[in-house]
């Protein structure tokens, strides 16, 4: 039995962040719409996203913070349906909202505010949205292209693939888009986890073992990649902003080195101490720093001894100033998939419009959001790619 209509003008496949304000843009504008999911809900990444707070936008969304192959491709899409018209929005159905850090907006109550919020506008839009759907395949025919289903057939004059990325296989995340992008002859940019805690060798954690829970500001550098936020020792490794930043730059194997007191020279900070206080102890005076279980740690790890200050010497207060300032570190890997915020890599934008999202040699084939190779910082620039390429798919299809 077909429970699905026989032919709509627009085929959306994934009922998340990027299908979902696709439906709404184009369902707005007059086509008729339908958006299929193999989830039992709509929007899953949405409502567990920035800690049940949703980080929808990031006031300073510009195209600096996206990694793709082509840097430029995103470009077109940010400018035209910026992170203001997103903010707008969300102004107009009375979501109350507030930035925690950095230009991050965060939901006041729930993430769940936003998934209404793209339910309201498809509604409004009649689109029409199906999930526990799952999708058979895809055939192109002489106009649009015909989707068979586990509800029916479906031909379209659109098809937009909206399905995003490998993370958290357990919220529905498939490799279905990267699939039917292979299906046209198209490239995928080379996929792999990103925005991802970093594990440690067993003998490391042994060495950490009082420290889970602790946190504390670095700046943490790896490759071209420099982050200066929050990083927070874990059970199995390390996490925080800014560890979840430099994985997105991290290969395996490769040294991350963390700056531990990154708003000062510590050797000078040091020599100034000794001068201000020549009889405190050297743990105390870092205690301004850092925890009494950090500076333990850091003390203990690098076989620092402590003394007061007045009993080191210039060149000793130097080195120890240098040899706390800095931790070069191998991670011995990251959570994966199954802990990733994002997917970098992905389908290759050479073959896709960047003013359409449209496939250059399948006509009324699209592709939005996280599928395509443009991956964002951690801050809520994820979301905007989302609702930017969703809207430049969304007024053409
Ligand atoms: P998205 O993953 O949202 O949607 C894809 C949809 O396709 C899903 O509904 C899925 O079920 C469906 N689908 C997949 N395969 C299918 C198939 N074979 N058949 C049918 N349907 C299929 N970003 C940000 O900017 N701010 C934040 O606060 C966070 N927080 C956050 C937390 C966590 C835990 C995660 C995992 C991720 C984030 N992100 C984020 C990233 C953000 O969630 C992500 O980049 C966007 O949801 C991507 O939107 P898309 O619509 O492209 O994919």
């Amino acid at each position: 039995m077909n429970d699905l209509p026989q032919q709509i003008d627009v085929l959306i496949i994934g009922a998340g962040a990027a299908g979902l304000m696709c439906a709404a843009v184009a369902g707005q504008r007059g086509r008729s719409v339908l958006v299929l999911d193999h989830a039992n809900k709509v929007g899953k990444k949405i409502l567990m996203s920035g800690g049940g707070r949703c980080n929808f936008t990031n006031m300073y969304t510009s195209p600096e913070n996206f990694y793709s192959e082509n840097p430029h491709f995103c470009k077109s899409a940010l400018a035209r349906y910026t992170q203001w018209d997103f903010i707008a929005l969300v102004e107009k159905h009375g979501i109350p909202y507030h930035e925690k850090t950095l230009g991050q907006l965060f939901c006041d109550n729930k993430s769940k505010d936003i998934v209404d919020l793209l339910l309201a506008e498809c509604r409004a839009a009649k689109a029409q949205i199906r999930t526990r759907c799952s999708i058979e395949s895809v055939q192109p025919q002489d106009t649009g292209y015909l989707v068979e289903t586990s509800l029916g057939t479906v031909r379209c004059k659109s098809l937009v693939i909206a399905t995003g990325g490998l993370s958290i296989p357990t919220m529905g995340a498939t490799g279905f888009g990267y699939d039917v992008a292979r299906q046209f002859g198209l490239r995928i940019v080379p996929t792999r986890a990103a925005l991802v805690p970093f594990t440690q060798h067993k003998r490391q954690l042994q060495r950490q073992q009082d420290l889970p829970g602790s946190a504390l500001p670095v700046t943490a550098s790896c490759g071209e990649g420099s982050f200066h936020e929050q990083m927070l020792f874990t059970h199995r490794g390390l996490s925080g902003p800014a560890v979840l930043q430099v994985s997105s730059h991290w290969r395996e194997g490769e040294a991350v080195s963390f700056d531990l007191a990154p708003d000062r020279d510590l050797a000078e900070w040091l020599a100034q101490q000794r001068t201000e206080k020549p009889d405190a102890h050297l743990h105390t005076v870092l205690c301004g720093l850092w925890s009494k279980k950090l500076v333990h740690h850091f003390l203990t790890d690098k076989g620092i001894e402590s003394r007061p200050l007045k009993q080191f010497s210039s060149p000793e207060l130097a080195e120890i100033g240098a040899k706390l300032q800095t931790w070069e570190l191998v991670p011995a890997g990251t959570e994966g998939y199954r802990t990733a915020e994002v997917t970098l890599g992905g389908v290759d934008t050479d073959a896709i419009s960047s003013r359409t999202m449209e496939c250059k040699t399948h006509p009324g084939l699209y592709f939005i959001g996280e599928v395509l190779d443009v991956t964002g910082w951690l801050g809520g620039y994820n979301f905007q790619w989302a609702w930017s390429s969703a809207h430049a798919a969304g007024e053409v299809v």
